[in-house]
């Protein structure tokens, strides 16, 4: 099993398994995917783990909202991760779920280490916790707002187990000074710095109030805090506690890529459990940035959503993965959208690396008969590109090695860029049919071949598709992937070999059409994990109930048609006006699995104060839109009564659990 190979050991978080796989879970694995590709390409023996969160309160809550067992949920959903990194070809190595038993052993294993190093206590923990983000909030005042994510927390008071986390503020302190390169990028070392002097208060790591986790062995009431669970699943993965040598070989990991969000759980708890246990810390932890859609952060509870498979079925894996990667800095927030995406499409590959590639091959094959021409003496012009080819290698390689995909792939294109000067200003097909212009014509095309082989192969980790394509059509032999690119140098391209066969890389489309395609697609799949599709989205702030006359006159529809509709009962946590809107409210409503903020135009028929804690029937698969400028994800169902069509709110008359659907 060993291999003579250094090993690079990279991972994913764990997804949480409440929510179906979006752009932003992409973006990650996505860029796990072109790293891990890199680190073969530059030797290494890579093992790539992702895998799905499956444990806690809001996958709990999830499945029961879903009305499944919360097994049979957290497998048809962690299907879904699995299936769609498959489909998207990404070299995943392990898939690790939570709910594997023998992570559970992991679990166990780990914190009674911890436990008989005596870093564990029983405590008594009162104070709010946040369901979405799973976490205990410092403060402490009831009804306190998250500070990640502004929904309302949950009181809770229970006896846990405690960590003590206020011990190992020197120790973490120490390390990240001693290893500067441990939290990437800076930006985040700092804020995590910051945050470790700012005091470390211990750590409940255990759960009474639910039985959707890990149980603690000897004391069965417990189960494990859904963190502690699931950051182990990084050693879980390489055979902790049971197999010894795969444990030696790839721990520590050389990296965990995570979001910036996550950054605390990952280079603060992660690695003080790990020094409580007495073992090795990951050599890096780097916080991306988040993928921004209509300009906030994508995710499920924003309804922001893009996913995907439609652009993939649109316009390929690679173009996905290019546009990420270019598109956005890697560590800082960047935008998605469907416009640039296109254009980058149509300008970087279509008519830049898919144009370079088919013209260079029909050129040489009208001209040479499909066969790599002999090259000549090179010309000034002719080293000048070289040179440009040559140079990029090792600066492209640096920034593959910081992560800088942008500026790599930004480089790599400028090499393109030249190259299509290049055959501008050589005119290879206007030269004439002599001895000495068609070996003119040979050189310019073989420097051209060349400089698309170097190319490729250094754009490889990032578009494996095509590049493999381009790689066969130079008639290069061998896996692409397998190319060592330490060895990769100019002028390694010999003539007289036959081109492969031509496939279409990069087709051009019409940016409308192609916009047009990716929303219908986005559309349709944007039906919950279970259940029914979306409804088209409503105008009205509030449902409100046709008055009889007209409702004589309804169309009527099937039940099929009823059943796309959503609707829940929520409870409403938090109501205020809005300035400037006389009609409308705003609300924050707990709909079971989360808190929604919703816009409802009953302001002037009911006091926002009379209606905390009320329980009301709520449309929750509406599109997200915005009312006078504040989001509203939902709609609150009333009936409209009156010639003015004053809304009354639908309820219920016996007590009914918030999060039920109403069917
Ligand atoms: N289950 C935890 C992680 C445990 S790791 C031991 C969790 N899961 S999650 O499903 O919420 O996934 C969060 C991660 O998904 C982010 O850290 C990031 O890697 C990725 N992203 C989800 N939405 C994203 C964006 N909008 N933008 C960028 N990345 C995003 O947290």
């Amino acid at each position: 099993m060993a291999s003579e190979k250094p090993k690079y050991y990279i991972t994913t978080p764990i997804y949480y398994v409440n929510a179906r796989p979006h752009l932003g879970h992409t973006y990650t694995t996505i860029a796990a995917d072109a790293i891990a590709r890199y680190k073969q390409m530059r030797g290494f023996d890579v093992l790539f783990l992702t895998g799905t969160d499956e444990h806690g309160q809001k996958v709990e809550r999830s499945a029961k909202n879903n009305n499944e067992s919360p097994i049979d949920f957290v497998d048809r959903v962690s299907a879904e991760y699995r299936d769609l990194w498959k489909e998207l070809g990404l070299r995943v190595d392990r898939f690790i779920r939570t709910t594997e038993t023998r992570h559970a052993h992991a679990v166990q294993h780990l914190f009674r280490e911890i436990q008989n190093n005596g870093y564990v206590y029983k405590g008594h923990y009162e104070g709010n916790y946040c369901v979405s983000d799973e976490m205990y909030i410092d403060d402490s005042t009831p009804g306190a707002t998250c500070p990640e994510c502004g929904r309302v927390t949950e009181r809770v008071k229970e006896e846990n187990y405690f960590f003590q986390l206020s011990k190992f503020e020197k120790p973490l302190l120490n390390y990240y000074e001693q290893h500067p390169e441990f939290i990437q990028p800076e930006a985040r070392r700092n804020e995590v710095i910051s945050f470790v002097r700012g005091g470390l208060r211990d750590l409940s790591i255990s759960r009474t109030t639910l039985k959707w986790g890990i149980p603690w062995q000897g004391d069965e009431k417990h189960v494990f805090y859904v963190w502690s669970d699931a950051l182990t699943n990084y050693i879980t993965a390489v055979g902790y506690p049971i197999r010894k040598d795969e444990f030696a070989r790839y721990w520590p990991a050389d990296v965990h890529l995570v979001g910036k969000e996550i950054i605390r759980f990952h280079a603060v708890y992660w690695p003080a459990f790990l020094m409580a246990a007495g073992l090795d810390l990951p050599k890096k932890i780097f916080a991306h940035g988040h993928l921004l859609f209509q300009d906030e952060k994508m995710s499920k509870s924003r309804g922001n959503i893009q996913s995907a498979q439609p652009i993939v079925s649109v316009l390929g894996v690679d173009a996905l993965r290019y546009f990420l990667l270019r598109e956005i800095v890697f560590g800082a927030d960047g935008g998605f959208n469907r416009e640039a995406l296109i254009a980058r499409y149509n300008s970087d590959l279509a008519n830049g690396l898919g144009n370079l590639a088919s013209r260079t091959a029909a050129m040489i094959d009208r001209s040479f008969g499909g066969k790599i021409p002999k090259v000549s003496e090179l010309q000034p012009q002719d080293q000048e590109l070289a040179k440009v080819a040559q140079a990029s290698i090792a600066q492209v390689l640096e920034h593959y090695d910081k992560f800088e995909f942008s500026r790599a792939l930004e480089l790599i294109w400028s090499v393109i860029a030249a190259a299509d000067k290049y055959l501008t200003t050589e005119q290879p097909w206007s030269l004439g049919t002599s001895d000495a212009d068609q070996q003119r014509r040979g050189t310019i095309l073989w420097v051209t071949a060349e400089v698309l082989r170097v190319v490729t192969a250094l754009s490889h980790p990032v578009l494996p598709e095509s590049t493999a394509k381009v790689w066969k059509l130079l008639g290069q032999t061998g896996n692409l992937a397998s190319l060592e690119l330490d060895n990769l140098r100019w002028g390694q391209l010999s003539p007289g070999i036959k081109l492969g066969e031509f496939q279409a890389l990069f087709p051009r489309v019409e940016k409308t059409e192609a916009i047009e395609r990716i929303e219908a697609m986005e559309n349709r799949s944007q039906k919950p994990a279970a259940g029914p599709a979306p409804a088209a989205p409503a105008s009205a702030p509030i449902a409100a109930a046709a008055p009889a006359a007209a409702s004589a006159a309804t169309e009527k529809i099937g039940i099929e048609d009823f059943a796309k509709v959503e609707m829940r009962v929520g409870q409403i946590q938090t109501a205020e006006r809005i300035a400037g809107a006389d009609k409308l409210l705003k609300l924050t409503v707990d709909i079971g699995n989360e808190v929604r903020q919703i816009c409802a135009g009953i302001a002037q028929f009911y006091e926002p104060e009379k209606l905390i804690g009320r329980k009301v029937a709520v449309v929750t698969n509406l599109a997200p839109r915005k009312l006078r400028g504040v989001e509203s994800n939902g709609m609150i169902v009333a009936a409209s009564v009156g010639p003015e069509g004053r809304p009354v709110l639908a309820g219920f008359l016996e007590d009914v659990e918030v999060g039920a659907r109403l069917k």
